[in-house]
């Protein structure tokens, strides 16, 4: 199968009461561990990439990462999306460098300069066969140089959704509705709560669209442990409940971010293998331990939060 765009993806999860994962890519390790899992256990899946992937490893050598797992894996439907697109620019580049879908980020904008951002984007990526996600409200945490607080994040008002879908085309939402980006989502002592009760008022206003959940991860304790019994220091690093995003995952929202679980998988190896190891310099004795505890996170979330196992199955 080639690069496929989501909106097959998200017709299916939407009826099928699933959420496709979406994953983002930084090198080789990750991009192998997510599509192996996802092709072991027959699930589609969304690669992404930021701008500050991109900055890494540089947009050829991702492309080209990318274009080889489609190759490993043929038989399960492979998307290939930019994260948090910050301006017109960066979607372009994408999209004319075989994006299958971008994400038009105006969330810090003012309504109405969300909307005409957003439509020049849709304008240009529609023409060209690729989908575009937009977002609405603001999560707090950090992404790239981004740092929204809590105090300045803002759930996404119901009330707008219906006019800012149908102004831009958009093709599908991400809404703030309580997830946070980062592995230190709430201050200590805090029950996280999703706001469910926003998700359904925006389900009714738009039936039937693909709702999009940034900030998804879950902070695995284990991961978190390892790290800080093997010289890391992650204090107070806390998630969201899986339970509430496997609940999600059955309603409106047809694609569930996660980077930060990935992270501390694979920072875990890494500090496990070189702790117990001093003599180690070798990285592939490190980085594919690394690799397995990403593939392990990846599986865990298609087969506990997303519900997506099997589904390629249902694709063409
Ligand atoms: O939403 C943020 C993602 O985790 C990407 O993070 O911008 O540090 O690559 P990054
Ligand atoms: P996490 O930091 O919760 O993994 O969120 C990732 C994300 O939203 C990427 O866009
Ligand atoms: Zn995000």
């Amino acid at each position: 199968m080639a690069l496929v765009t989501t909106t097959e993806m998200f017709k299916k999860a939407y009826e099928g009461g699933y959420a496709i994962g979406a994953f983002n890519v930084n090198n080789m390790e990750i991009v192998q561990a997510i599509t192996e899992a996802a092709g072991e256990l027959n699930s589609p899946v969304i690669l992404q990439v930021s701008a500050g992937a991109r900055k890494y490893a540089n947009p050829t050598y991702l492309k080209k990462l990318v274009e080889a797992a489609v190759i490993e894996n043929p038989n399960i439907p492979i998307a290939l999306h930019l994260d948090h697109g910050a301006d017109f620019e960066i979607c372009k580049a994408c999209i004319d460098s075989g994006f299958t879908s971008v994400m038009i980020d105006g969330s810090h904008h003012s309504f109405e300069e969300n909307i005409e951002l957003t439509k020049k984007v849709v304008e240009y990526a529609h023409a060209r066969g690729v989908v575009v996600e937009a977002e609405l409200g603001r999560l707090a945490g950090i992404e790239d140089d981004v740092n929204v607080s809590a105090e300045d994040s803002s759930y996404t008002q119901p009330s707008e959704v219906q006019e800012f879908v149908e102004r831009t085309g958009v093709d599908s939402l991400a809404i703030a509705i309580g997830t946070s980006h980062g592995a230190f989502k709430f201050k200590p002592g805090t029950d996280p709560q999703l706001r469910f009760d926003i998700l359904e008022e925006i389900e009714k206003r738009i039936p039937g669209f693909p709702i999009v959940l940034h900030g998804a991860s879950s902070v695995p304790q284990e991961y978190v442990k390892i790290i800080n019994t093997n010289g890391g220091a992650l204090k107070d690093a806390i998630g969201i409940p899986e339970e509430q995003l496997r609940q999600a995952a059955r309603s409106a929202v047809c694609k569930i971010n996660i980077d930060s679980d990935l992270r501390l998988g694979l920072t875990a190896g890494v500090r496990e293998v070189l702790n117990n190891h001093p003599d180690y310099f070798d990285p592939r004795q490190y980085l594919t331990v690394a690799r397995a505890n990403v593939k392990a996170v990846v599986a865990h979330k298609i087969k506990n939060v997303l519900g997506s196992e099997g589904k390629a199955a249902d694709f063409e």
